[in-house]
């Protein structure tokens, strides 16, 4: 039996800026993780998977061709060389959040290609995972940026410009997050393509939003290098503002930020999509507990706390 584990993400500065070229930076969170054990099965079954947590079983020679759970498998066994329907039961359980901007699809994906490769005793490098996973990302969002499956491959923050490349960057000071869910259900295809259409009715306006947003996630990296923190805050307000003049945001983002804001967090903001999914805030210590409380008035149904090196 060969296990493999992928964290969370949330993004961090950036988000849909990334899909028209500009940087963006993202972090593994790992306090929520997908999980994939692959087991030999009984001769003549082929690959079964089974995902628990959406109520799934796929036989994945039955599967569509569209299908990201079934396209993954395959996609990793023709990677490797392997004949395309081993005997094989894959199990998959997660606990990042679905549909809230925390990379559910790409850490599911992950788990699943690390342990296909761990069962086949196969060496994938972080760069074929990542570039693995991509063509998943591609079923599930449409045209995606492709930073879920690198920061989740990598695992370490990530400084990232769609089709030019990614770097691994360094985290002055230690810094803690809270990502809190709305609890409001959104879909990534969905918004980035509504911002799609709005952006080719009225180039003019969209695109200045997305350039500033450039400058602003460049800002931010060397923010977070020198570990300034209350710059990172002030950076994380803007490109809420930013976000909301571009329509991703929701009532009821904009309530926890707010409510994060007033709890004294040092700056809030939407991550991922938006439109619903998780808001994030930058806290202190001193700080934590009080924006926490303030979150869980404001409606929000699961705060997680995670610390960035
Ligand atoms: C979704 O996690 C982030 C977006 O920027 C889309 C993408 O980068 O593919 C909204």
């Amino acid at each position: 039996m060969s296990t493999a584990t992928a964290p969370g993400k949330v993004i961090l500065f950036g988000e849909h800026a990334v899909v028209y070229g500009q940087p963006a930076i993202a972090v593994p969170v790992g306090e929520v993780q997908a999980r994939a054990t692959v087991e030999p099965a009984d001769a003549g079954q082929g690959v079964v998977l089974i995902a628990a947590d959406l109520e799934r079983r796929i036989v994945v020679r039955q599967a569509p061709d569209d299908d990201p759970l079934a396209h993954i498998v395959r996609l990793t066994l023709e990677r490797m060389g392997k004949p395309p329907d081993p005997d094989l039961t894959i199990t998959v359980t997660s606990s990042v959040p679905i549909a809230r901007g925390m990379g559910s699809g790409a850490a599911v994906s992950t788990a699943i290609v690390r342990a296909l490769a761990r069962h086949f005793r196969f060496w994938l490098a972080a760069r074929e995972v990542s570039e693995l996973v991509y063509q998943t990302e591609v079923l599930y969002h449409g045209t995606p940026s492709g930073i879920d499956n690198t920061v989740i491959a990598f695992e370490k923050p990530v400084y990232f410009i769609k089709e030019v490349g990614w770097e691994i960057f360094w985290v002055g000071k230690p810094f803690l997050l809270i990502v809190a869910d709305t609890g409001v259900v959104s879909s990534t295809r969905e918004v980035v393509g509504d911002l799609r259409r709005r952006f080719e009715t009225e180039p003019d306006r969209y695109s200045p939003l997305f350039a500033e947003v450039g400058r602003l996630v460049t800002a931010a990296r060397v923010a977070i290098e020198q570990g300034d923190l209350p710059s990172m805050g002030e950076l994380m307000d803007r490109n809420h503002r930013l976000l909301q003049e571009m329509g991703v945001s929701s009532p009821e983002l904009d309530r926890l930020v707010g409510a994060a804001r007033e709890g004294g967090a040092l700056g809030a903001k939407m991550s991922g999509a938006g439109r619903g999914g998780n808001m994030i805030a930058l806290v202190t210590e001193e700080s934590q507990s009080r924006v926490e409380m303030m979150l869980r008035l404001a409606g929000a149904v699961r705060v997680i706390v995670t610390e960035v090196r």
